[in-house]
């Protein structure tokens, strides 16, 4: 057993792991780094760019998956849970992307996709070749349909993407069968988590990865596994998470009390392991106090904050969330985190240069409206530096050190979401934000691979977003980055506390040991606090004063 005094308190005492102060960096393989030229991101083209992330300051990386999928869903359709899809490498190559990161300092958490496999995977060809009643069907949910001829879903819910929830197979009879539920995509069977056989499966599947070395997983869809056993009728269209902060109703296939049992068996297994591996949940589900009970003491170590990266940029909504956040970790003993971008959400140097209020789109495309890049970017930064100030660990998302924004003229002829598809071509999806980086202003797919192919097309601005461009560059948004992580660290932010000075309509200030920071949201700006100024996300004005939508942090 792990006897490391720096796991998470059993007692209910705050945890103080290195996860707990950790920056993460999201790496989504397929349009981070490219060795091959094939335009697909792959695991040697991510080992060859570690000293990127060393050099930015970050703490650990996540890897969106890369085991062999039919990519239905972009790899979170997993075909086999222990292998690396060709697109990506070899399992060789994995092995060599965790010793050299750990070799760099970095830490490595993989992605766990345990609500759904692929309907490639050997589970699911099995369950159809079976037919109803097997034991090879009970590993998924299949039910009969309704009607007489069984041809209406077993009941109304819909998929996430867009479209009914269930799929009827074909029986090897070749006449019409039962139907099985898919959140997502029909590509994405969802598991019955009641079998014991898919519990112990994936208890197989945690210890494969960390016997190779992984310091921890990020949970897919952790809110989805354990669905009301009456599988009763919903009736409401179905969403990730709309930024709707009223409470309501909870849906019978979301965040049910059962799952925590789950976790808490994974948690043993992890905490067999030596160091300090760790669980971070994606659940969508509100309101922090509920998504709070997934990193209760015997369960997970985090859970992604996404009522913090669906807040408007206003101080009271700032404050509100913040306020909230911290509370609910509090009061469990877990540390809060903090994220502004994914590969799920339009990338936030764009989503704040928008002027709808509240919520988020799912995708922009053209026809729609266009953010305001300059504002966009302005907020962004600004926002990066209040995140980076907060107490707790954060997540960054490939490319957001570059300010990149959302690609939001992509053709619609080349989006590869099955949202854009499944909604019938009301939803553009999650494409733009998937767009492979630019490392270099004039190489071929601007420095992603040798050539120029790039399996999302790159937008001309590109150049100008350039790693290269930027590194050296005083007052780049790579150099902000870097010197926020810097400071951080330095000046242990992470651990906080958090002491508010000032939170009213239009400025946010709070303390965070030597650290005081600022964040105007007004329409004037105002006066520095009095210390030194150590960083800010943009110059400060003639009057030496603080902008619009500018954070500094100054040291008393
Ligand atoms: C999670 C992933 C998302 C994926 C979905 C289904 O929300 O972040 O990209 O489409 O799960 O696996």
């Amino acid at each position: 057993m792990n006897t490391d005094a720096t796991q998470q308190d059993q007692s209910g005492g705050p945890a103080t792991g290195w996860w707990t102060e950790a920056v993460i960096y999201q790496i989504y393989p397929r349009s981070f780094a490219d060795s091959d030229g094939d335009g697909i991101g792959d695991l040697p083209g991510i080992t060859a760019r570690l000293g990127h992330l060393a050099e930015l300051g970050v703490d650990a990386v996540w890897l969106s998956p890369f085991y062999p999928s039919p990519q239905a869903d972009a790899g979170y359709d997993v075909a086999d849970y222990r292998d690396v899809d060709p697109l990506f490498g070899r399992l060789e190559d994995a092995d060599k992307l965790i010793a050299e990161a750990r070799a760099k300092g970095l830490k490595v958490i993989v992605d766990l996709v345990p609500n759904h496999t692929s309907s490639a995977h050997t589970w699911f060809r099995a369950a159809l070749a079976a037919g109803p009643g097997s034991p090879e069907r009970a590993r998924y949910v299949f039910r009969d349909g309704l009607g007489p001829d069984g041809d209406q879903p077993p009941n109304d819910w819909q998929s996430v993407f867009g479209g009914p929830a269930w799929t009827r197979v074909t029986d090897p009879d070749g006449r019409p069968g039962q139907w099985y539920l898919h959140l997502f995509d029909t590509g994405q069977p969802d598991l019955n988590w009641d079998n014991p056989e898919v519990q112990t499966e994936f208890l197989d599947v945690l210890r494969f990865w960390l016997d190779r070395g992984v310091d921890g997983f990020r949970v897919d869809v952790a809110h989805g596994l354990i669905k009301q056993a009456d599988l009763a009728n919903w009736q409401e269209p179905q969403e990730i998470l709309s930024g709707n902060e009223v409470e309501k109703p909870r849906p019978p296939m979301w965040d049910q009390d059962a799952v925590h049992e789950i976790y808490r068996e994974w948690r043993r297994v992890l905490d067999s392991y030596d160091g300090e591996r760790i669980l971070v949940a994606e659940a969508w589900v509100e309101p922090a106090e509920r998504l709070a009970r997934y990193v209760r003491p015997d369960e997970m170590h985090q859970a992604f904050n996404f009522e913090y990266l669906l807040a408007s940029w206003t101080a009271p909504a700032q404050y509100a969330v913040i306020t909230r956040s911290l509370e609910a970790t509090d009061g469990v003993g877990a540390p809060t985190t903090w994220v502004l971008s994914n590969h799920d959400v339009v990338r936030h140097a764009s989503r704040l240069g928008l002027t709808i209020g509240g919520g988020r789109p799912n995708g922009i495309g053209i026809g729609d409206q266009q953010p305001e890049a300059a504002l966009g970017l302005r907020r962004a930064r600004a926002a990066t530096l209040l995140m980076l100030a907060l107490p707790g660990s954060a997540y960054l998302y490939q490319g957001e050190e570059l300010g990149l924004p959302e690609h939001t003229t992509l053709p619609d002829e080349a989006r590869q979401d099955p949202t854009w598809e499944r909604s019938g071509h009301t939803q553009r999806g999650r494409d733009g934000c998937r767009v492979p980086i630019p490392w270099e202003a004039d190489a071929p797919s601007y420095g992603f691979g040798p050539t120029d192919a790039s399996w999302l097309p790159q937008p001309p601005l590109w150049a100008e977003y350039a790693l290269d461009r930027q590194r050296g560059v005083a007052g780049s948004t790579y150099e902000m980055y870097r010197t926020a992580l810097r400071l951080r660290r330095e000046h242990g932010l992470a651990r906080g506390p958090l002491e508010w000075l000032s939170s009213g309509d239009e400025v946010l200030a709070f303390r965070n040991r030597a650290l005081t920071v600022l964040a105007n949201f007004g329409d004037t700006a105002v006066p520095p606090p009095v210390g030194e100024l150590l960083h800010s996300s943009a110059p400060l004005d003639a009057d030496g004063r603080v902008p619009t939508d500018v954070t500094v942090w100054v040291r008393a």
